[in-house]
């Protein structure tokens, strides 16, 4: 990654990020310990999280594993305490664990359904409830992973639509409710980044092409462009942005190129 910020932006602060084994959001649990951060990386799967710590680890950054699936509050509760008996405090969430798979809605299961929206919306809420009282205690902040998908309408994504715009509505409920807390509350919603599995599996050759025509700025996303917005929200140049979900995505969603 080229940085186009100075490594020490975020030095001093604990990051607290779920999801942060694998995909953009372990881009962006990377990215904040590049710059300084300690982290804590939250995940149902312990193996997403030993790789993602040993790649800390190397180059000279600490990296403190907890797994906990976020649909479990009280297993969400305790991987906040252990992060707090650990670093001591916790300065800075990352809301980025997510399902997603597509599927028609006529095929969709109740379940499957639920599953998503459980994972999603109900996870960053659970999270965001359960480290309230650490954000309190160090005026931290709040940084949500959402999608563009919702804001139009995307075929096969009605589960995720409906989950990340009950993240959306969470974002600015809690950057409201929390804001005299000293407590900021941003989203990101990344458009279509190519280096990541999902996108892998998706994009045959002829779709790749199709999309690429309609993306203004004529390129597909990468993870970086998650980082340095989630670098930039982070730091202490967003002081005063509470409340904003970040759109990443150059300008795609507005010619309904959502697919993320
Ligand atoms: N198509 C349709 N329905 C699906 C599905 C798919 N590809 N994958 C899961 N479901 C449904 C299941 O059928 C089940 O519903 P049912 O009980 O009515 O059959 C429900 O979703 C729960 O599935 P299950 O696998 O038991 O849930 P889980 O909690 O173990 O995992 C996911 C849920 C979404 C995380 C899992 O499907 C998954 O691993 N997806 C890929 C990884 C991923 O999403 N990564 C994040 C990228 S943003």
């Amino acid at each position: 990654m080229t940085k186009v910020f100075n490594n020490n932006i975020l030095q001093g602060k604990v990051a607290f990020v779920t999801g942060g084994g694998t995909g953009i959001t372990g881009g962006v649990a990377r990215a904040f310990a590049e710059h300084g951060a300690k982290l804590a990386i939250t995940s149902r799967k312990q193996e997403n999280l030993d790789a993602m710590k040993a790649a800390v680890e190397g180059f000279g950054g600490e990296c403190f594993t907890v797994a906990a699936d976020v649909r479990d509050y009280e297993a969400v509760e305790r991987a906040i305490a252990a992060t707090v008996e650990h670093f001591g405090k916790i300065d800075i969430v990352v809301n980025g664990a997510a399902g997603n798979f597509l599927c028609q809605a006529e095929e969709l299961s109740a379940n499957g359904f639920g599953t998503v929206v459980d994972i999603d919306t109900k996870g960053t809420f659970n999270v965001s409830r359960a480290a309230f009282e650490e954000l309190k205690r160090s005026r931290g902040q709040i940084i949500n992973i959402s999608a563009t998908l919702h804001y139009l309408a995307t075929p096969m994504q009605i589960h995720v639509s409906a989950a990340k715009a009950g993240v959306d509505a969470i974002t600015r409920n809690l950057s409201v409710e929390w804001g005299r807390h000293g407590i900021r509350v941003n989203g990101i919603a990344p458009g279509p980044i190519e280096d990541t599995e999902g996108m892998k599996r998706l994009l045959m050759p002829e779709l790749r092409e199709k999309m690429m025509r309609k993306i203004p700025v004529g390129r597909f996303g990468r993870i970086e462009d998650i980082e340095n917005a989630a670098l930039f929200l982070a730091s202490d140049a967003a002081t005063y942005v509470n409340g904003v979900t970040l759109v990443v995505d150059g300008g795609s969603w507005l010619l309904g190129t959502s697919l993320t």
